[in-house]
């Protein structure tokens, strides 16, 4: 008969005090690192410090406990580095959804295999288990399994393997239900006796509830149930750590969850959406996002040169990005406008919607990557109140998050979500390449004020021209 202090001072047994306080120092390092996250300047120290103490927490094991299959560990280990590292030297910051999706997947996913495996060593030991261990073995290979699956069909929406609409058929409700429920029955018979075909058909069930999830998940959705799907696996881990008796992955995985479930909902937050929304508006029909047709309403263009004089005879100018910025890679020649202008005298600021571009900070990492300072960046409530005494506004790629739609239109699926209040500016340009809409697909009313003017064409062509034109002058 095996209590839970026999097994919780069998796994203590094996671990030697240096090697908990090394474990210890690098949950530390874990909590130094998110913090670090926190801030522009501080971010690539904490990114740093999280995979340094990710590196010594996987290495420890290797000198204290008497491992079997050390080739084939070393190998995966090895296989697994060339992947990760070939992969984030490749992608490009479009791409970082995706490849967030995949890598969050595979963690679930091991997360639910290593729980299979401890429910074959509970069956092994034939010795009465404790409930509390086989609750959280069953809980992880469910959610790893489901956090599998769902960032699966997640990373194929994102690059486009499959239609990134929602996808609903009849009897999806029931089909998901139906798992759901056969999911928490067969955990309810592992929690009763750890039989090991329950483990593998709660993992089969675990699969089918995470595509069923995601599939009727809209693209523009798509993000913030990566992050969701991010919370579930740090949860899994999480449980992982509980059932291995690791204090690492216990702290880490609450790390992960706690974090993933906070991102999630100031995500939600800041797109004026709940995540119940998110995850089933399209069964009730309620999902309408997605492509939008271009209109064909009158608007007023201009060239390069006119922008070029409204720009650089300006006091106070604000630009906003998007993630159109993104697509045509214009942050570098746009920061040498801004250097350009901030030397004519114009006052400049950037600002930064918290959903603007595909993904958490996107504009704050691609105007990184261009080097602007960051005291040029202002959040979204910050400037908010500048806007009136601003001459000109530069759109740069940017829609929905300046679409008054979002206060006016109670139809609009982004109906809601607080924008940049650009329409109370004394002018606006955009730079875009066509009428098309946003992301969520609607038009956008400030494109037709009187006080707007449209810089067509491809945001990085069009920028070079604007420099070359403020150059000129
Ligand atoms: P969008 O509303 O998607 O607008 C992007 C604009 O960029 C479009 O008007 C597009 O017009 C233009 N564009 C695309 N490629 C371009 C290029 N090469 N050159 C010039 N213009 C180009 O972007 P946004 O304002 O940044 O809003 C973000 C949207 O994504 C919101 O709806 C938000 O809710 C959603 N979302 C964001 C996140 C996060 S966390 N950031 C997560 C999920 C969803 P043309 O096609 O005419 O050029």
């Amino acid at each position: 008969m095996t209590s839970t202090s026999d097994l919780v001072e069998a796994s203590e047994l094996a671990l030697p005090t240096w090697a908990q306080l090394v474990f210890l120092l690098c949950a530390v390092g874990f909590i130094l690192a998110l913090k670090g996250l926190s801030g522009p300047r501080t971010a690539r120290v904490g990114n740093l410090i999280g995979a340094g103490a990710a590196v010594v927490a996987c290495a420890l094991p290797f000198f204290y406990a008497d491992l079997q299959n050390v080739v084939w560990i070393l190998l995966a280990i090895a296989v697994g580095t060339a992947i990760g590292t070939v992969g984030a030297q490749r992608v490009q910051m479009t791409q970082m959804p995706q490849l967030v999706a995949l890598f969050n997947g595979v963690g679930g996913g091991a997360a639910a295999l290593v729980a299979l495996l401890e429910l074959q060593h509970f069956t092994e030991r034939g010795a009465e288990v404790p409930v509390a261990y086989l609750v959280a073995t069953g809980f992880t290979v469910l959610v790893g399994s489901v956090s599998f699956a769902g960032s699966v069909v997640t990373f194929a929406k994102l690059q486009e393997l499959m239609t990134s609409r929602p996808v609903v058929f009849p009897g999806l409700p029931f089909a998901f239900g139906g798992a759901f429920v056969a999911a928490l029955v067969v955990a309810g018979v592992i929690v009763g006796e750890p039989v090991m075909w329950a483990g593998v058909v709660l993992g089969v069930l675990g699969l089918v509830v995470g595509v069923l999830l995601v599939l009727p998940v809209g693209g523009a959705d798509v993000p913030i149930v990566i992050s969701l799907l991010n919370a579930f696996t740090g949860l899994t881990v999480a449980a992982g750590g509980y059932v291995l008796q690791n204090t690492v992955l216990l702290v880490a995985g609450t790390l992960v969850g706690a974090s993933g479930t906070f991102l999630t909902l100031l995500m939600a937050g800041a797109m004026g959406r709940s995540v119940p929304n998110i995850l089933f508006g399209a069964l009730k029909g309620g999902s309408t996002l997605g492509a939008g047709e271009a209109s064909d309403r009158p608007v007023r263009s201009v060239g390069p040169a006119d922008v070029a004089i409204l720009l650089a005879y300006a006091e106070r100018v604000i630009v906003v990005p998007g993630y159109g910025l993104a697509v045509a890679q214009a942050q570098h020649t746009l920061r040498e406008l801004v250097d350009l202008l901030v030397a004519r005298g114009v006052r400049v600021d950037y600002a930064i919607h918290p959903v603007a571009g595909r993904m958490p900070g996107h504009m704050n990492v691609l105007l990184a990557e261009a080097q602007v300072p960051y005291e040029q960046l202002v959040e979204m409530d910050d400037i908010n109140s500048e806007f009136k005494q601003t001459d000109v506004v530069l759109v740069v790629g940017a829609n929905d998050v300046v679409n008054p739609a979002a206060r006016t239109t109670p139809s609009a699926p982004i109906y809601g979500m607080p924008i940049l209040d650009v329409d109370q500016a004394r002018q606006v340009v955009f730079m875009k390449r066509s009428m098309r809409p946003g992301f969520a697909g609607i038009e956008n009313e400030l494109l037709f004020d009187p006080r707007t003017t449209l810089l067509f064409g491809d945001a990085k062509d069009s920028m070079g021209k604007l420099l070359a034109a403020v150059k000129g002058l």
